[in-house]
């Protein structure tokens, strides 16, 4: 499958040349020094669910690419009387969307978008399943320390069960012969995690999965998704948060990642959120530039 002129739904769907193209273009782009590569092109930004920094990243990138965008949101758009989503989709592909971004709270929702609406779809987060710019911003962060992906040990942590961060991540890590264990409680990381993709495992002791970790990725504790589970929220912090103690079983050189919005306290201590080897911020800004690059080579084959 060629990612210039098509969807860009999920990691499983794009080959490792296509990742490394994207990875590689990013690297070269700078939000600050805008382009007009997509002078002329409307993006139009599809958010059914809240956003800061997908959403930002991505009216941030279209623009310093020269594109126009425009923001849907549920609240304050004919969504909020009833239009279905591909009647949504086809009114701003009419309009003259060339690019919808689109993110949803059901699991599935840029690919039903995609058969029925002429543009290219990227998912900009889809329920459980998918958030493949993500991934690609956190392979672009993690290769800026490392010298590939191969072999690496990453250590996904935290509510691995709701999360298309872990999905979309093990699914392009793997890709790359990465090594990934998820970590977290059973409830939140159930043993079938494993079979995200081939290679992957599940721990439910954090300083064994730890050991040895080159990155260590933290995952948002979805508090509103712990009802019914059997966890409490001060269990949790005490076998699972990251601390500077436990930081030590991993290698001097680990980075810690998050893809935001970090619970304060509760995922990371603050001294790990803010250390020396957390590497967050420079994931936010990362954000730009892979959706930059993710833009492009879209567009490119649809020019
Ligand atoms: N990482 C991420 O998707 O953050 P937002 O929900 O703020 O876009």
């Amino acid at each position: 499958m060629k990612a210039h002129g098509r969807s860009i739904l999920g990691t499983e769907q794009l080959t490792v040349p296509e990742i490394e193209s994207i990875l590689k273009l990013a690297r070269r782009m700078d939000p600050k020094r805008p382009q007009q590569l997509l002078r002329g092109r409307r993006v139009v930004l599809l958010f059914y669910e809240p956003s800061t920094r997908t959403r930002t990243s991505f009216e941030f990138a279209a623009k310093a690419l020269g594109a126009t965008t425009a923001l849907i949101t549920a609240a304050s758009s004919s969504i909020e009387k009833g239009e279905s989503l591909i009647d949504t989709g086809w009114t701003v592909s009419s309009l003259g969307a060339d690019v919808i971004v689109i993110r949803h709270p059901n699991s599935g929702a840029p690919y039903l978008l995609s058969r029925f609406v002429p543009v290219p779809i990227i998912n900009a987060g889809d329920g459980l399943h998918q958030h493949p710019s993500q991934a690609l911003l956190d392979a672009l962060t993690i290769t800026n320390h490392k010298t590939g992906l191969k072999g690496l040990r990453v250590v996904i942590i935290g509510d691995v069960f709701h999360s298309r961060v872990a999905r979309s991540n093990a699914l392009l890590l793997s890709k790359f012969g990465a090594e990934v264990i998820f970590c977290g409680p059973p409830d939140l990381v159930p043993d079938v995690a494993a079979t995200i993709t081939p290679g992957a495992m599940t721990c439910h002791n954090l300083d064994t999965a730890l050991r040895g970790a080159d990155v260590v990725m933290s995952l948002r504790i979805q508090k509103e998704r712990l009802s019914g589970r059997h966890i409490s929220l001060d269990d949790y912090i005490a076998e699972f948060q990251i601390t500077p103690q436990r930081m030590k079983l991993a290698k001097p050189d680990a980075i810690v990642l998050h893809p935001g919005p970090i619970v304060r306290g509760l995922e990371l201590a603050n001294e790990v959120a803010d250390g020396p080897q957390s590497r967050i911020h420079e994931q936010v800004a990362n954000g730009v530039k892979i959706r930059m690059a993710i833009l492009s080579t879209v567009m490119k084959g649809a020019r």
